[in-house]
């Protein structure tokens, strides 16, 4: 393991007032973002939409890493340049989502684990000779009332830390990605007492697994009021809650933190990561791996239609900046306008 080239291209990642943007959606979710705009999906529909985000003049400024799946990690430009190779001529790290979902936990049922481990040291090699310097695997604990299970968030942290030390061993910075879902009535102290459980959990599997703090990039959700909770917190509420709670679980070792937006919209994303932001004293970079929260206006406004292809790219190109501005506290409402 080459530290120190794992701890530069983690800097590079999420330092800088960079961020990641999230574009490895499998087949079928990306899919499910197609019908929405009434698209059929081909492998050529799927290329060419990766291509109008990679390619936006200037995304280099606020970008430092594009998550990608294995189709697109062996796709190209339209001009015959793969991905990766393109990526990482403009100083964009290449990475690649290398879990295979989230399954359902046998014996415990509403949960899920992860899986993906099996012959997963050779897909590594195999990535980081197409480029990829970065990986991601998501774990994904349910809450309610009675969920999660201690079992559930253990047998993830496990997965997950057995795939951070497998990634280092062959020079990747792994994601570590426990999202607790936004899905359910629960409140925002609910959300802060899973997410607690979890990231405990994480960080003691990760430190029995001996993996490199230094050479992690965690992706954590929000502390956030759950999608259909009767009284929502506001902006400032979810800001104070998620800084007490990496404050409290996250080593100052890890040098950087990027969220997962997670259903809340574009704008919601972007106004609490400003917010936290503001409020310094942060040991970690604090930024953003947004999928949806970078991509639902871009994929609007491009709709499948070659026509509105530069439209598309501005669209996102503007998500990239307020969430770099965002990840300085330095972003304000009405640049929405
Ligand atoms: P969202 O920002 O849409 O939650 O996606 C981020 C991601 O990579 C989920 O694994």
């Amino acid at each position: 393991m080459n530290l120190e080239a794992l701890k530069s291209t983690a800097v590079a990642m999420v330092g800088n007032g960079k961020g990641i943007l999230a574009a490895d959606e499998s087949t079928p979710t990306i899919g499910k973002r197609f019908d929405t705009i009434n698209t059929e999906s081909t492998a050529e529909s799927r290329r060419r939409y990766r291509e109008m985000l990679f390619t936006a003049e200037g995304a280099n400024k606020y970008i430092g890493g594009v998550i990608l799946f294995d189709e697109t990690l062996r796709q190209s430009t339209s001009d015959g340049v793969p991905f990766p190779k393109y990526l990482e001529g403009l100083g964009i790290a290449p990475g690649i989502k290398v879990d295979s979902g989230a399954k359902s936990l046998a014996a415990f049922e509403g949960e899920t684990v992860t899986e993906g481990l099996d012959g997963l040291r050779e897909r590594l090699i195999e990535y980081y000779s197409l480029g990829a310097r970065f990986a991601k695997w998501r774990a994904v604990i349910n809450v309610n009332d009675s969920l999660p299970s201690e079992f559930c968030i253990r047998a993830n942290s496990h997965a997950l830390a057995r795939y951070s030390a497998l990634c280092q061993e062959q020079n990747i910075v792994p994601i570590v990605e426990p999202e607790v879902l936004m899905d359910g009535d629960h409140s925002i102290s609910r959300c802060e007492e899973v997410t607690s459980d979890a990231l405990e959990s994480v960080f003691r599997e990760l430190t029995k697994h001996n993996v490199n703090l230094e050479g992690i990039i965690l992706k954590p959700n929000m502390i956030i009021s759950g999608t259909k909770a009767q009284n929502r917190a506001t902006p400032s509420e979810v800001a104070e809650a998620t800084i007490r709670c990496l404050k409290h679980y996250v080593p100052e070792s890890v040098p950087g933190i990027a969220f997962l937006s997670g259903g809340q919209t574009s704008e919601e994303a972007t106004e609490h990561l400003n917010l936290m932001n503001k409020m310094g004293d942060l040991p970690w970079e604090l930024s953003f791996s947004y999928g949806r929260a970078l991509q639902a206006s871009p994929l609007k406004t491009w709709s499948g239609d070659e026509e509105n292809y530069n439209a598309g790219q501005a669209a996102f190109m503007k998500r990239a900046k307020l969430n770099s501005l965002a990840h300085s506290g330095e972003y304000t409402n009405n640049m929405e306008d």
